[in-house]
């Protein structure tokens, strides 16, 4: 186990792709500092942690508030003394057009995607291990702009350029700097972009997070001797645009009103653990198979 004993801390570990990534890191028996701030679901990830054999502290942390920021990180430090992996996920996410969003809106995503991992790399870096690892989740958004999402896009440029920045600084001592660009993801922060635009949400179409969080860890256990700097990934379905499955969903709805998924959450298209075709909530040709193809072995 590559991982083994590594001070591994990761932000966003509450839910996500972030506790993915924590569960994942797990598995290499790493010491595990998992941030975010819902205390309740950080401490049920903690415990899946420990399931998995691995040591969990849980740190709530506002990555808004920078004296939260420097009480965590200052924490971590008094706690641990050294840090060996640092995982910047937490995120969020708004949509709108620039003429439609105030820019305190900006300013929340500035502090969260961006502020929140550039204080958070300042204050650790000098107990960065020379062997370390920092890790910074981006989004295909943070490559290319598309109308309607500008801040966030906009925070996410800005970590590229953070992370790029980093590598060529730290790459001389020996710490490496990875940066995951992924797409779509089947995440809470992704159904709430299907709610926004109107969409059937169909999670077993979208990527993965245990994809991303499997990649992640590959990259992070890879040998000294070589880096991957930037690993962008996608689901094979193509969910820029509406899935058939998706608009099948959305005739139903129309024909049987009671039955839309914004009403009744139950009827949204869900996994099908079996991989078998069963009754879906809106009839029996709507159950999905699980064996959605995906891009990362
Ligand atoms: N899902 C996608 O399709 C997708 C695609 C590309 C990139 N990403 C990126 O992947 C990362 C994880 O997103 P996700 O999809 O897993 O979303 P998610 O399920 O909504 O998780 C977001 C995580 O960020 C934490 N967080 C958000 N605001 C915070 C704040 N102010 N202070 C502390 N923690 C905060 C949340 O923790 P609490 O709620 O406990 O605070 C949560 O753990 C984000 O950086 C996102 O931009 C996602």
């Amino acid at each position: 186990m590559a991982l083994a004993g590594q001070v591994t801390i990761v932000t966003g570990a509450s839910t996500g792709i972030g506790r993915c990534i924590a569960l994942e890191v797990a598995t290499q028996h790493a010491r595990l500092c998992l941030v975010g701030r819902q205390l309740d679901k950080l401490e049920s990830v903690a415990e899946e942690v420990r399931a998995l054999g691995a040591e969990a502290h849980v740190f709530q942390t506002e990555l808004a508030s920078e004296p939260d920021i420097l009480k965590t990180s200052q924490a971590l430090v008094d706690q641990f003394g050294h840090i060996d992996i640092l995982i910047h996920c937490a995120g969020m996410i708004s949509q709108g057009t620039v003429a439609e969003t105030p820019v305190e809106v900006m300013d929340e995503l500035y502090r969260v995607n961006f502020r929140a991992p550039y204080l958070l790399t300042h204050r650790l870096l000098p107990f960065l291990k020379h062997t370390g690892q920092i890790v910074f989740v981006n989004s295909t958004a943070g490559l290319n702009a598309k109308a309607g999402v500008s801040q966030y896009a906009a925070s996410k440029h800005a970590l590229k350029a953070l992370a790029d920045s980093l590598r060529q600084e730290l790459s001389p001592i020996g710490i490496r700097v990875l940066t995951v660009y992924p797409a779509r993801t089947a995440t809470p922060m992704q159904e709430k972009i299907f709610q926004y635009e109107k969409r059937a949400y169909c999670p077993e179409l979208l990527l993965q997070p245990e994809r991303v969080a499997r990649s992640v860890v590959h990259v992070l256990t890879m040998p000294r001797d070589s880096e991957i700097t930037d690993l962008s990934i996608r689901g094979v379905t193509d969910m820029s645009v509406p899935h058939p499955k998706e608009k099948e969903i959305v005739a139903k709805s129309a024909a049987f009103p009671d039955r839309h998924p914004d009403r009744h959450p139950a009827h949204r298209c869900w996994p099908n653990p079996s991989g078998k075709v069963t009754d879906g909530p809106l009839g029996p040709d709507t159950a999905v198979s699980s064996s959605a193809k995906l891009p990362v072995a």
